[in-house]
């Protein structure tokens, strides 16, 4: 843990009550951890951004009766094995499955990973969460 700054700010006081709001509803202890993940919240996004080195799940729902869409998930994902470290398959109902493929590489070949996948026909829901691998925060 790096060594803690105190600062003071100014702030207008409508703005200080949405953000003891924000603070309160959000359950955290104290605006300055509030304040803390709001920046860390914020750097994750620039790296995103910026095509940095990222971290992320993609999580699928798809019908494995769509003709041949089992077979196109997996050559699509040896297509980026570079970038898909571990994925889990769960059989939801008798018609469809659940996929959950965590990442890790640059934001554009991860956003490109989750965009290929939900253009396949019998996706029915794809979708992108995007986190770091921890350096975007150092
Ligand atoms: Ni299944």
């Amino acid at each position: 843990m790096s060594e803690l700054a105190r600062l003071s700010f100014s702030i207008e006081k409508p703005l200080l009550e949405r953000l003891e709001r924000m603070v309160a509803e959000g359950n955290y202890g104290n605006r300055s951890e509030f304040i803390r993940d709001m920046i860390r919240d914020r750097l994750v996004a620039e790296a995103w951004e910026k095509n940095e080195e990222a971290l992320g799940t993609v999580t699928l729902l798809f019908d494995h009766h769509s003709r041949n869409l089992s077979e196109k998930l997996i050559e699509l994902q040896h297509d980026f094995e570079g970038t898909i470290m571990a994925s889990t398959h769960v059989h939801l109902t008798h018609h469809l499955c659940a996929e959950m493929i965590m990442v890790r590489g640059r934001a554009g070949q991860i956003r490109a990973l989750t965009d290929a996948l939900h253009q396949l026909k019998g996706v029915l829901h794809a979708t992108l969460s995007m986190s770091s691998t921890g350096r975007a925060l150092a």
